[in-house]
């Protein structure tokens, strides 16, 4: 098959590479080579992208000769059949139009409040005087307000029973999810048989709260969080939204709208607290903030958002399948290659963001906007984040409420911006270490 030049290391070798290594290991091959090159690995291809033009053609909401990349089946083992995430075509866009409409900026509103409780409950808990990882905990708050944002729940002791449901089933090793090998049920102690009696009580648990809201709608109690505007819902036929579908979307919008956000907070903060005039800057413009509202209209938090979003994208590659012969570059790629957007040196390009690798805020100055294959944290086109606004307004407020709250400092020997994975997330390594 034709395919773009591309490292010669044996397949197995690039396979562990590509799956255990960060993103940043295909600096080399990307300087070598630029744009496209080939990955080989154990039983594919994957060719990798960074040009904005070659995006565009990855990207195009018309392209019926591309689907979701088969690593998608690794989250739908957890989210089920109906997730979003495993859906393609006409369905696929249906069920994002209802997934969004919760989401819409004009929308937010609705979070300020209850993020603005959850952070200074949380923070006024941390410890103070030792060192501590803040990703673990930020990554509890992020959980309580997607609850909250899904099914209204408030209480934190109900928010703490469902992370402990979904904990092992959404953070199942992603071998065990994608290796038909290892799904053996041996009962209890094997991993497959586990993950099958903990998904069992995660859909049990989803499935009594979709009855328990059913049953408040037909009694007339309305109530505003997204599983009430679901079970309004229709599929395109004009039937109602299945249970199943409406228990996978649910437990997508869980699994993919805390994590994200968590990492894109502590990222953030590691930035910040590394560059004190920065975050001097911050705590001005803060100081004579009151609400959530005007914490997210503020320009410059904005702009450390941004830049936090280009230089740590917490989503760094993003994965398509070829269905259909589909021409790159004057290259034919063959049905089940596998395209990947390398987000991490998209974003990196000199030609658009010069001295890439500092952390500059500057570049969003005055609303710098920039082309949407150049600089896309959220993605684009038809798989483009669904929670976008919900991220970014989640990010502002949580971070700008954090450092009104408390005036933490980094540890100088955390090894920074060094990387590693968390499902299909990036991170900081020590997960930001701070004290207060
Ligand atoms: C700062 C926070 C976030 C970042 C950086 C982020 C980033 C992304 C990116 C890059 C994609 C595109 C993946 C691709 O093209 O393959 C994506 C998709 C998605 N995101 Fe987010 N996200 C964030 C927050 C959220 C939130 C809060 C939610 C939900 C409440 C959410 C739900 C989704 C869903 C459902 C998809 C899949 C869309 C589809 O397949 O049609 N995300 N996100």
């Amino acid at each position: 098959m034709n395919l773009p030049p591309g490292p010669s290391a044996p397949r197995l070798v690039q396979t562990w590479r590509h799956f255990f290594r960060v993103p940043s290991v295909y600096g080399d091959a990307w300087r070598r080579y630029g744009s496209p090159f080939t990955a080989r690995m154990v039983g594919m291809d994957m060719v990798m992208l960074t040009e904005p033009e070659q995006l565009r053609a990855l990207f195009n909401p018309q392209e019926h000769r591309l689907r979701r990349t088969r690593y998608q089946d690794i989250q739908g083992q957890a989210l089920g059949p109906e997730s979003l995430l495993m859906l393609d075509g006409a369905r696929h866009a249906h069920h994002r139009r209802l997934l969004t409409g919760p989401f819409r900026p004009d929308r937010m509103q609705r979070y300020g409040g209850r993020t603005v409780e959850i952070v200074r409950r949380h923070a006024g808990q941390w410890p103070r005087g030792r060192w501590f990882s803040a990703y673990g905990p930020l990554e509890h708050m992020a959980m309580e307000l997607i609850l909250y944002a899904v099914f209204g729940l408030q209480d934190p002791a109900a928010c703490a029973e469902a992370r402990t449901l979904l904990d092992p089933v959404v953070g199942a090793p992603p071998l065990l999810l994608f290796s038909k090998a290892l799904q053996v049920d041996l009962g209890h102690w094997s991993p497959w048989g586990r993950f099958l009696r903990n998904r069992e009580r995660l859909n049990a648990w989803v499935d009594g709260l979709i009855a328990e809201r059913r049953a408040q709608l037909e009694a007339g109690e309305r109530h505003n969080d997204i599983l009430s505007q679901l079970l309004e819902a229709e599929e395109p036929d004009g039937h109602a939204f299945s249970d199943l579908a409406l228990r996978c979307e649910l437990l997508t919008l869980l699994a993919t709208g805390h994590e994200t956000t968590a990492v894109s907070v502590t990222w953030a903060l590691g930035w910040v607290l590394r560059h004190p005039s920065v975050h001097q800057r911050l705590r001005d413009e803060l100081a004579a903030c009151d609400t959530p509202e005007d914490i997210n209209d503020l320009p410059y938090l904005d702009m450390v958002c941004k830049e936090v979003l280009r230089i740590s994208p917490v989503l760094p590659i993003m994965g398509r399948e070829v269905v259909e012969p589909f021409e790159i570059d004057g290259y034919t790629l063959q049905p089940g290659t596998q395209i990947t957007a390398l987000g991490w040196f998209i974003h990196r390009r000199p030609e658009v963001f010069p001295d890439p690798e500092r952390f500059d805020p500057e570049r969003f100055v005055d609303g710098a906007r920039f082309d949407r294959f150049e600089y896309l944290p959220f993605g684009t086109g038809a798989r483009a984040c669904v929670g976008r606004a919900f991220g970014l307004y989640q990010m502002k407020v949580t971070l700008g409420t954090l450092l009104k709250e408390i005036n933490p400092e980094p540890a100088p020997d955390e090894p920074w911006p060094a990387l590693r994975w968390r499902n299909v997330v990036v991170l900081p390594k020590g997960g930001c270490q701070i004290r207060l």
